[in-house]
């Protein structure tokens, strides 16, 4: 059976970020699960500039200009589901992250999304409005997400703490909900979209 492809998608790309930690934590957890073929997407890997196309992605037809978005496109067309690590800026998520998401549309389309994010509130800021933002590209956003609270965020990113087995043991449990529900989403509405595509 062809696996789902699942794209782990790191959102924040400034030096020093504490999104690497849970981006490539989440992207360990996800290979464990049976039928899943993993990919991490760091954002840092692609440096797109702000959106600049003379037309909106929808009307496109994924022919970009950028060279850094053609590649992403493709990444993302791949993908099956997308797992989308997120900090909160400003009670909302990254500027590179909404430019990133910005720059497609049909790669997107019915395909599943979970939200692993970190902040005061444990990023649930920045989750709402991308759950907003995941309907309008016409994705399917779930309701299970892992949100990392700031009395694990903010010692880490202070060098008071450190990630450790101990941090990732505490939010394996909305890890594995999240995961079970991502590939549910995420098999049917890849055959929702084989059937169609016949
Ligand atoms: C521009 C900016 C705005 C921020 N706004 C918020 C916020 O609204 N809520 C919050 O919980 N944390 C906020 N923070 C703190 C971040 O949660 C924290 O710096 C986190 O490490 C950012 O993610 P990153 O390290 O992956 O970039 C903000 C940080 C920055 C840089």
């Amino acid at each position: 059976m062809v696996p789902l492809k699942i794209a782990v998608i790191i959102g924040s790309t400034r030096p020093n970020r504490f999104g690497d930690k849970p981006g490539k934590w989440i992207y360990e957890e996800a290979k464990k699960v049976e039928g899943v073929e993993v990919e991490l997407l760091d954002l840092v890997d692609y440096p797109m500039p702000f959106y600049e196309e003379p037309m909106g992605p929808s009307m496109l037809n994924k022919k970009y200009s950028n060279d850094v978005v053609k590649k992403f496109s493709a990444k993302v067309d791949a993908a099956d589901a997308f797992i989308i690590v997120t900090p909160e800026y400003n009670h909302s998520t990254s500027g590179v992250l909404k430019n990133a998401l910005d720059h497609l549309f049909p790669e997107w389309n019915n395909k599943p999304v979970g939200f692993v994010s970190y902040g005061g509130v444990g990023g649930a800021r920045a989750v709402e409005h991308l759950r907003q933002i995941s309907v309008e590209l016409e994705m399917a956003p779930i309701r299970n997400a892992v949100h990392i609270p700031g009395n694990i965020l903010f010692p880490i990113i202070m060098g008071q703490a450190q990630w450790t087995a101990e941090t990732e043991a505490g939010l394996m449990d909305n890890a594995h909900k999240m995961l079970t529900q991502l590939v549910w989403w995420g098999n049917a509405l890849k055959a929702a979209r084989n059937q169609q595509a016949q």
